[in-house]
């Protein structure tokens, strides 16, 4: 058991503008991973149960603002009208939970809205880490290939970190050294809220830097240092598009991979991706081409794929589902789905229920059993358990102004090529022939006929048609006469 964490205040940077995004959308609420970037964030400062929760919002604040409370209610919202700088934002986060009566005491953490892979287990160690070395600054370090641009830790003879020097502030010496300040600190709170206001912003950038807390702490004698962290793409920001697909891609991996190690088979790692809210059973199997989505539940023995799409949708035990696109959709245990479908919002279907190659389903409720095979619309429908809808019916549900709902009871047998005139319901064990427009209720056990007998006009194409192909060939087709 790891020892329990002191109180913990985390505190989340995001007032920067994020221009490099070139977006409308400011760069913390791009999503990744079926969640925004700040969402992952939120979620992994969540393990440290912090007592609080401080967002410091700037640019485009009420994009951001409602976003943040929407995840997590508790946050406190403090507003850095003009961004001067990390040290400056956490001194505004600071005055805003002093300002309410809740002056930040034990380990305040501060992160960044915009490293969407980090771990809350990394972070909990981080924390345990400063705590248990009773620092009043810690710096979560890590050792990258190409340190530019990052702020640099530097450490003396004895190997005890003396500073964080930027990039701009850094000697050709400094600039050499390749272990980094990811960003993420902790700090004793006491000391925090005393030597925020002690900052200066005389450097390169004329910026307040938080980073100049080590130099302050350790002037004063405190215990400052650095936890490397081995996983350094964890603490990774995405500051541009590119850089968004790069950190997307490889969060892809690592939830494909952990879904692999608790049983999942994924036959194309590359080519399949899972959201970080997705739940996913032992067995399942997922095929190429497949994007399992939002908050998407897949039960055991089921397969999914190929080249499906599936939104907050529920597939049961042993469903198939192949070349779909779904979306708020339930697929009963044991029910098959695809090729080529299209489950919109509402769709539930029952045990062992079928729905097959292009048909459409929207608010349509299927019965156990219940099979719509070929080439349908079913919208805003219920159709009994055993029922069997034949190929190319339409629920005309639309009648230009509002939706009506047809019902279909249990054991039904509908004909190839009907149209259900909603609002219209066919009972159980009903039968209706090909061709069949529903305009009306059809009672339980009835059979439903609406086209016409055939007619047939014999020798029509040598009268009407004469000249063309099509009257020779059926001059050509004529028996002989005696
Ligand atoms: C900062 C660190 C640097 C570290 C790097 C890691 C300082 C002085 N430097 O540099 O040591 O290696 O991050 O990425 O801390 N922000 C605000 N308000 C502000 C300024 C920044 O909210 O006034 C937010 C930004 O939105 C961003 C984060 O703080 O999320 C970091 O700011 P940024 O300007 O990118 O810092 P760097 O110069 O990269
Ligand atoms: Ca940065």
């Amino acid at each position: 058991m790891e020892a329990p964490l002191n109180d913990v205040t985390v505190i989340v940077l995001a007032a920067g503008g994020g221009t490099r995004m070139r977006s409308k959308t400011m760069k913390v609420l791009h999503p990744i991973g079926g969640r925004s970037m700040i969402g992952h964030v939120l979620a992994a400062v969540g393990a440290l149960e912090p007592r609080q929760v401080v967002a410091v919002v700037g640019h485009q604040r009420e994009q951001v603002g409602p976003h943040i409370t929407s995840i997590h209610p508790s946050a406190v919202l403090a507003v850095q009208e003009e961004q001067h700088g990390t040290g400056h934002a956490v001194r505004v986060a600071v005055d805003a939970l002093v300002a309410a009566q809740a002056r930040p005491q034990g380990t305040v953490l501060v992160a960044y809205g915009d490293t969407p892979l980090l771990s809350g287990e990394s972070l909990r160690r981080f924390a345990a880490d400063h705590e248990a070395a009773q620092r009043a600054v810690s710096i979560l370090s890590g050792l990258v290939p190409d340190p530019f641009g990052y702020g640099r830790v530097v450490r003396d003879a004895l190997g005890d970190v003396v500073a964080v020097v930027e990039e701009k502030d850094a000697t050709p010496e400094q600039r050499e050294i390749g272990e980094i300040n990811s960003g993420i600190m902790a700090f004793d709170g006491d000391f925090l809220v005393e030597a925020l206001p002690r900052l200066r912003n005389d450097n390169a950038k004329g910026e307040y830097y938080l980073t100049d807390l080590v130099q302050i702490a350790r002037d004063g004698g405190m215990m400052v240092g650095a936890y490397a962290i081995d996983d350094v793409r964890q603490t990774e920001g995405a500051n541009d598009r590119v850089q968004l697909a790069a950190l997307g891609r490889e969060l892809n991996r690592r939830i494909v991979e952990r879904w692999m190690r608790e049983g999942v088979t994924v036959m194309d790692p590359e080519t399949t991706w899972i959201d970080a809210d997705v739940m996913l059973e032992p067995d399942v199997t997922i095929l190429p081409g497949t994007q399992l989505l939002g908050a998407t539940v897949v039960a055991e023995d089921a397969v999914v794929g190929p080249d499906t799409t599936l939104k907050d949708c529920e597939v049961g035990t042993g469903a198939r589902v192949v070349r779909t696109h779904g979306e708020l959709a339930v697929v009963g245990a044991g029910a098959t789905v695809g090729p080529f479908s299209y489950l919109r919002p509402g769709s539930r279907l029952g045990v062992e229920a079928k729905v097959g190659a292009f048909v459409e389903t929207k608010n349509a409720v299927l019965g156990d059993g219940a099979k719509v095979p070929h080439l349908s619309y079913v919208g805003d429908a219920e159709i009994g358990e055993g029922t069997n809808i034949g190929a190319g019916t339409i629920f005309a549900n639309y009648d230009g102004v509002a939706k009506h709902r047809t019902t279909v009871g249990r054991h039904a047998r509908t004909g190839s090529n009907n149209t259900f005139v909603a609002p219209v319901s066919i009972g159980d064990g009903a039968a209706t022939g090909g061709g069949t427009v529903v305009r009306g209720d059809v009672p339980a056990g009835a059979l439903a006929v609406s086209a016409g007998p055939l007619r047939v006009i014999e020798g029509w194409a040598r009268q009407r048609r004469a000249g063309t192909a099509q009257a020779e060939a059926a001059e050509a087709a004529r028996p002989e006469e005696p």
